[in-house]
């Protein structure tokens, strides 16, 4: 685990230090929104999902017996970049007050209340712009059929049938206690699922995989993906808060459905473990190249933050 953590932190290190060199900065009349931007991406989060993209590119070039180019793993930085970005826009929107109002996100004052709510809006809007600024961009990912195809899987993975449609669920069933579990993991399917499959993807697109290690990785991720959310859904009841970097007990405040309010903790703790494992069996039938991704699986629901 603690092998794990390093890695981790290494690559959140290398993700920091794309975002610190291509998020805009200047002394102009929208500097707020830069340093906004800036404030809610860079040196926070565990970046797990960049993680996701650039281990499920590894993993692939080791079961087809290729070594990933210097050029080659740098659009893999990229992408992974890119969608930490998206991820932070989901997150400072979702801290806003019209959503789930919390004060603090990553140890510290969530981005409205560092900055004020329509800056908090803006710089979401914004980092996604620049999202797909840059995985437009020619002189990040060359081929330009890639480029298309990321940016439309990246664009339905994230939009309203995918992570928005998610997370206008997750807001309107509120205070709803009659959902049924097919509902309850359909609402984090999209708002958390939708991302984390995406990264194995796009990683997916960019290393040319052939369709059936690409099925077999987006199936990898769908399950990373649930299992993930259950675990921050336990971390939310049963979390230490200076450890995790925000304020827990949320999900009871907003009366937000889960697997835990619906099947309690037990249940849906041994739930997060199933389906972490099926994730984990999904590619443990390779012979080579899993070790990373394996690790992750069990990251997903053995972590306290
Ligand atoms: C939090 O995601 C929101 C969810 C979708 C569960 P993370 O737990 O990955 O948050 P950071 O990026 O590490 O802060
Ligand atoms: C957030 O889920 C999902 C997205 C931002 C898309 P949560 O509302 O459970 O995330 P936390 O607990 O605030 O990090
Ligand atoms: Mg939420
Ligand atoms: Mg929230
Ligand atoms: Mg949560």
């Amino acid at each position: 685990m603690i092998d794990f953590l390093d890695k981790l932190e290494k690559n959140s290190h290398e993700i920091d230090r794309f975002l610190d060199q291509h998020l805009p900065v200047g002394n102009g009349l929208n500097s707020k929104l830069f340093e906004a931007m800036r404030y809610s991406s860079i040196k926070s989060g565990k970046k797990i999902r960049a993680f996701l993209v650039i281990e499920t590119g590894k993993f692939l070039s080791v079961i087809n017996n290729k070594i990933i180019s210097g050029s080659k793993y740098k659009e893999l930085v990229t992408i992974a970049s890119v969608i930490e970005a998206i991820h932070s826009y989901s997150l400072i929107h979702d801290d806003l007050p019209a959503m789930d109002n919390s004060p603090i996100r990553r140890g510290k004052p969530s981005n409205h209340i560092k900055y004020d709510d329509h800056t908090a809006i803006l710089a979401g809007d914004a980092l996604i712009s620049w999202a797909f600024e840059t995985i437009g961009n020619g002189n990040l990912i060359k081929d330009p059929q890639k480029r298309a195809d990321i940016c439309f899987i990246l664009a339905k993975a994230i939009g309203p049938n995918g992570m928005v449609g998610g997370q206008q669920a997750d807001m309107d069933f509120n205070n709803q206690n009659n959902l049924s579990l097919e509902e309850i993991e359909w609402i984090q399917n999209h708002k958390t699922g939708a991302l984390i499959s995406c990264c194995s993807h796009l990683a997916s697109i960019l290393l040319d995989a052939n369709d059936n290690h690409k099925n077999i990785l987006i199936n990898y991720a769908n399950h990373i993906g649930l299992a993930f959310q259950i675990a921050d859904d336990l971390l939310d009841l049963e979390g230490n808060e200076e450890v995790i970097g925000k304020p827990i007990m949320q999900d009871k405040k907003n009366e937000t459905p889960n697997f835990v309010t619906i099947l309690g903790k037990k249940k849906a703790s041994n739930k997060a473990l199933q389906v972490s494992n099926d994730a984990i069996n999904l590619i443990q039938k390779f012979q080579y190249g899993s070790e990373n991704l394996v690790s992750l699986a069990k990251y997903t629901v053995n972590r306290n933050y």
